[in-house]
């Protein structure tokens, strides 16, 4: 049968005024996917900003969009204000310069490369284990302490270096150039997406701030030569005609790879806290695991820690720190038997598709048992879910380029962590979801710090 034309429209969900006016008004846009995701739909055809948006939850639609059609897809209109910030880094570009990038950055996430960079990280942790301000008994808002420890961890990584001289620096920059970014995420009226603000001077000076970072590092590697970080390989990097990265190319990826890097590992490691709190069980076999090792964990250990895998990968299920993705459709497309029209906005979420009974069972239930199999090891693919159900990373060509290091990262930092220290939340403190360029916690996460024995 012929799919259906676009005059035979997948029915539109209307939204209401009221439905507009919460809409415009709301600090949590998932409210907003979960009115179009009530009654479990597969798809839903909605009108955002004028323009026919599709929303695709069911597994099997998210991976047709994501990698079957990969190539006939680009990034939707709103990473034009993502590009005031990232230029033309690999999150924000598209078509030929997208392409020639990944295929020039994928050597630095190399496995030799991603092992190093991991060990790296274990370090930092232990750092922050052993810091006086981390003492029985502290209370620490421990999703800024996952911040900073995840902008030492991309510092070192990218450029080599100890940002802490910078970290303050470049957190503020970084702070000050996602908020109005955040409020673009929201879908506001036009004329508050074009009003130019004083902030609009602020995002200048922090976007400035970044730079002028980035161009240092660029200039004392040039002297020093390779020092097997990120900054090297991008410097380095030669396309197929033997041409090296512009340096504001270069700039662009090095921004994009801070901003890509740590949020949305803080954000996942900040759950996680809080999961292990709420959930005394997995923290218990969790501390068994850790105390088997007999030292520090490295790249080498990650076999011998199937739970803190599981349970990585169980918080990303459940609070995605990349909620949502969109795409543009650059030819048409017939998803579900119905031709969804080339120029249109596709939406899918993390946030709604993880978090469905139909390919979840008891879906809001922290569960990493889900991620380990009958022969007692973890397993990325959660056995038994369809393909398409669980995309923390993406999918597809675009697929996050530092999924393998993130993975580690977040396991090994959990386990070095969790050897020291566990945490309770401080009675009272409001939780709540801020879903930004990462899913944070509204009010940051202030926990007791106990010191294990
Ligand atoms: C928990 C941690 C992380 C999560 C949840 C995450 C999530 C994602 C997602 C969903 C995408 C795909 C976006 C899209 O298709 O529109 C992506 C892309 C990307 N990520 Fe990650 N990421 C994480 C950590 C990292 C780290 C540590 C790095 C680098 C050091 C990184 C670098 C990138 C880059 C460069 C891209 C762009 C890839 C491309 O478009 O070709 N990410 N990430």
């Amino acid at each position: 049968m012929a799919a259906p034309t676009v005059q035979e429209k997948l029915p539109e969900l209307v939204l209401t005024p009221v439905d507009r006016l919460r809409l415009r008004r709301t600090r949590r846009p998932t409210d907003f996917l979960e009115r179009l995701g009530a009654g479990s739909p597969r798809i839903v055809r909605f009108r955002l900003r004028g323009q026919d948006t599709y929303l695709l939850i069911a597994p099997d639609l998210v991976r047709e969009l994501l990698v079957a059609q990969g190539r006939a897809t680009g990034k939707a209109r709103g990473h034009s204000h993502a590009r005031m910030i990232l230029g033309q880094g690999l999150l924000t570009s598209d078509g030929d310069l997208h392409q020639r990038q990944r295929r020039m950055i994928a050597p630095a996430f190399h496995p030799t490369r991603v092992e190093q960079y991991a060990d790296q990280a274990v370090v930092t942790a232990t750092v922050l284990a052993e810091h006086p301000d981390w003492r029985d008994g502290a209370v620490r808002d421990v999703a800024e302490d996952m911040i900073d420890l995840m902008l030492l961890n991309i510092g070192r990584m990218l450029f080599g270096a100890d940002l802490t001289e910078d970290a303050g620096a470049v957190a503020g920059a970084l702070t000050t150039l996602l908020r109005p970014f955040e409020r673009r995420l929201l879908p506001t009226s036009r004329l508050m997406r074009r009003l130019r603000t004083p902030g609009d001077r602020q995002i200048a000076a922090a976007g400035a701030e970044l730079t002028r970072v980035v161009e240092r590092h660029i200039a004392e590697h040039r002297e020093s030569g390779d020092r097997g970080d990120i900054l090297s390989m991008l410097l380095s990097a030669r396309d197929p005609s033997g041409e090296p990265m512009p340096d504001g190319q270069v700039r662009d990826e090095a921004v994009t790879m801070m901003l890509a890097g740590h949020e949305t590992s803080a954000a996942a490691l900040s759950w996680t806290w809080l999961f292990l709190d709420r959930n005394p069980a997995v923290a218990e076999r969790l501390h068994e695991e850790v105390d088997r090792l007999d030292t520090t964990p490295a790249h080498g250990d990650l076999d011998r820690l199937p739970w803190s895998r599981a349970v990585i990968a169980e918080s990303l299920r459940v609070m995605p720190p990349t909620w949502m993705m969109s795409r543009r459709l650059q030819q048409d497309v017939v998803f579900d038997g119905w031709t969804v029209p080339d120029g249109s906005t596709c939406i899918v979420a993390q946030w709604l598709t993880h978090r469905d009974e139909r390919w979840w069972p008891d879906p809001l239930t922290f569960r990493p048992e889900r991620w380990i199999t009958p022969a007692g090891e973890f397993d990325e693919t959660a056995p038994g879910q369809p393909p398409g159900a669980y995309f923390p990373f993406g999918m597809g060509r675009r697929v996050c380029l530092g999924q393998p290091f993130a993975r580690a990262e977040l396991a090994l930092v959990l386990a070095t962590l969790t050897r020291h220290w566990s945490a309770s939340l401080v009675p009272g403190h409001p939780i709540d979801i801020r879903p930004g360029t990462a899913l944070r916690p509204a009010h940051g996460l202030r926990m007791t710090l106990h010191r294990r024995a």
